[in-house]
């Protein structure tokens, strides 16, 4: 999910302008709850084509178990991102950075101004964006899989089938 192939496909497929295509956007929008549409609507639209693409795949995936608040996890798994409001180059960085800061270090940077924020927002993307679609009114599946989409899936709590779907969609 964030190995250096998928991490190198996501960089220049967000070069591309534009927003998904308009009955992607609608088909996107009649998946989500409303406060989720507000959600949806505040992400850039790089990551909004990447997640229509990987909830598109869920439903290639799973078929009848991609239910409405498994489709809303794929939509909005990087939903967190917007806190830190990094575009791709920026990521890249941050992804560069991380691997060589420890993790531990994330909580504090990012209640800090200037750069360590912006970086340590960026490390918790999963984090921030479960609290978001709590506070949403997401379904627990769809808040769950944004706070576990970066872990080891021995600490997955989702059915393993529709964890497994959701992570393969985003490898591909
Ligand atoms: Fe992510």
């Amino acid at each position: 999910m964030s190995g250096p192939l998928h991490l190198a496909k996501r960089f220049f497929v967000s070069l591309r302008p534009g927003p998904p295509s308009a009955p992607d956007e609608t088909w996107a929008k009649g998946q989500l709850l409303a406060g989720e549409v507000e959600l949806w609507a505040s992400m850039p639209n790089p990551d909004r084509r990447h997640a229509v693409g990987v909830a598109h795949g869920v439903v290639d995936l799973l078929a009848d178990q991609a239910t409405r608040p498994v489709v809303a996890a794929a939509l909005l798994h990087d939903v967190g991102k917007t806190a830190d409001g990094l575009c791709t180059p920026g990521r890249v960085v941050a992804t560069l950075l991380w691997a060589v800061v420890p993790d531990h270090r994330a909580a504090a940077w990012a209640e800090r101004p200037g750069w360590r924020g912006v970086m340590g927002r960026y490390h918790l993307h999963p984090v921030i964006g479960a609290e978001l679609l709590r506070a949403a009114g997401s379904d627990p599946l769809t808040s769950d899989w944004a706070a576990q989409h970066h872990q080891p899936e021995s600490t997955w709590t989702l059915p393993a089938d529709v964890a497994r779907a959701l992570q393969g969609a985003d490898d591909d």
